[in-house]
């Protein structure tokens, strides 16, 4: 008997056997029925942080009904991102995208079909696009740095919000929904924005009235596309944008898209883009504005690049590294996508654990960025982390998650950064800039999580510009 455990446990440690699976260890501190939801709602950053102190990479919790898996650090995430659509799922969880995006788009195709979909946008990003985006971030926040005046206050999430509206409807769809901005596309954006909230996220059918607000405004939408696609075919207009790009595209068996298709596949793009770069855009703009010295930093940069490349481009928006590791520390200490979830198929093993069918499994951004074992002083604002010999984002391919992971990375990385550094350059190159309010403390209430409102800017039109118009 002792001679056959002791084959056995070598077997085990020369990795011939698996060793025998065990539940996944449950966070102490939940109440009956209710689970973890009190401490949730409060502050899910902490309590998932706690989750990862007290029970490491792999805990599990119920919100309500619903039991979730939290995976924290690089191996855990590396797992998590590799797992086949199969295992864990993210079309179940982004279910209440559907009447936003659409039928037969994104989440309500079948995954092989949404990655079709969403590649017709790859040409659209490449660098030649880049270029062109870099002028017209430039374009736009100049035109909202001039309509400010000479001095004055913002609440600077929404500021970034409208800023962020109009470079993403040019970028990301065209000129012409760009033109309707302010007339009838904000309001109805917003209509769909105000569609997605937490019970939205449960029953994203309930007739409720936020709910038949969201399905109007779609409508809306909808129509406003087509009318500009019918112009367009109609004309022989060609534009180089996403929306020209999806009307030329072809599935692999020469269907051409529906226009509703087309809609549902610009509205993805915006609805991934535009809140969450208006939320990292703000928390850029208040942490360098409380960080003086690196501030002066940035500042040198700007002075140094624009004297030497007089006008803003993508290359000279490339050279600005010091400005690109403050957005960078942004993404570290305030991914606007604090959780990302999965709904679990078929069981997964990891390590020695087995995570149930039905389960939610989650990554947390916002609390892997916080592992002190990865990032020196975590809760500290430092982009030097990022310069050599740390690097510290460089220690594992996952150890910032800020734009995911795996088959569902973000395909707008690039866009975004682009987008926060022209924002911030030309902002500072124009104003004197002072913040009005006391660091704002995060707003979990909404699904991008951005700070608590109002954040008072106050700024002062500086006497000369480094940029070129
Ligand atoms: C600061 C800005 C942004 C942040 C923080 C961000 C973050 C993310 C994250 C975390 C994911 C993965 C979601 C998951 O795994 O469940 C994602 C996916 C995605 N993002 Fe972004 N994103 C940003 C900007 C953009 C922009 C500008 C675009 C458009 C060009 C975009 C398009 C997408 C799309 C289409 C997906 C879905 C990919 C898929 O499921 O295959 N994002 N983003």
């Amino acid at each position: 008997m002792e001679h056959r455990s002791h084959s056995v446990a070598t077997l085990r440690s020369a990795r011939l056997l698996p060793r025998p699976a065990k539940a996944v260890p449950e966070l102490p501190g939940g109440w009956p029925l209710i689970g973890h939801l009190p401490d949730f709602l409060k502050d899910p950053v902490s309590m998932l942080s706690r989750g990862w102190r007290e029970r490491g990479e792999l805990f599990r919790f119920r919100l309500g009904p619903r039991e979730f898996v939290l995976f924290t650090g690089p191996e855990a995430h590396d797992f998590y991102f590799r797992a086949s659509e199969d295992q864990l799922n993210a079309k179940a969880v982004y279910q209440f995208t559907v009447p936003i995006f659409g039928r037969g788009v994104a989440y309500d195709a079948s995954p092989e079909l949404m990655d079709e979909q969403l590649g017709f946008l790859f040409p659209a990003l490449r660098e030649a696009a880049m270029c062109r985006f870099a002028r017209i971030m430039f374009e736009e926040t100049s035109q909202f740095a001039d309509a400010l005046g000479d001095d004055g206050e913002v609440d600077l999430p929404h500021a970034m919000n409208e800023l962020t509206v109009k470079i993403a409807s040019r970028c990301l769809i065209g000129q012409e929904v760009r033109d309707q901005v302010d007339t009838g596309f904000a309001e109805a954006y917003h209509d769909l924005q105000k569609g997605i909230n937490t019970l939205g996220f449960f029953l994203p059918r309930l007739p409720t009235a936020a709910h038949r607000s969201r399905d109007r405004a779609r409508r809306r939408v909808a129509e406003l596309f087509s009318r500009i696609m019918k112009k367009r075919r109609r004309s022989g207009a060609c534009p180089d944008d996403f929306m020209q790009a999806l009307m030329n595209a072809r599935y692999k068996d020469g269907r051409a898209l529906s226009d509703d298709e087309i809609t549902g596949i610009l509205l993805t793009a915006l609805f991934a883009g535009q809140h969450t770069s208006a939320v990292l855009a703000t928390w850029t703009g208040l942490e360098l504005l409380s960080a003086p010295s690196y501030l002066a930093r940035v500042r040198d940069e700007i002075r140094e690049v624009y004297r030497e490349e007089g006008a803003m481009s993508l290359a000279s928006l490339k050279r600005q590294v010091v400005l690109e590791n403050a957005v960078r520390e942004n993404e570290r200490l305030h991914p606007p996508l604090i959780m990302l979830i999965r709904k679990v198929l078929k069981p997964v093993r990891y390590r020695d654990h087995i995570v149930p069918a039905g389960t939610l499994a989650m990554v947390s951004p916002a609390v892997s960025h916080r592992l002190p074992h990865l990032f020196a002083n975590p809760e500290r604002f430092s982009p030097e982390r990022f310069d050599p010999p740390a690097c510290e984002d460089k220690q594992h391919q996952y150890a910032l998650i800020g734009f995911g992971g795996g088959k569902h990375v973000c395909m707008g990385k690039h866009f975004a950064y682009l987008q926060l550094k022209a924002i911030w350059t030309v902002l500072l190159d124009r104003f004197d800039l002072h913040l009005d309010t006391a660091f704002p403390a995060p707003n979990y209430g909404s699904w991008v999580t951005g700070p608590e409102t109002p954040c008072r800017l106050r700024y002062r039109r500086r006497s000369q510009a480094n940029i070129v118009q």
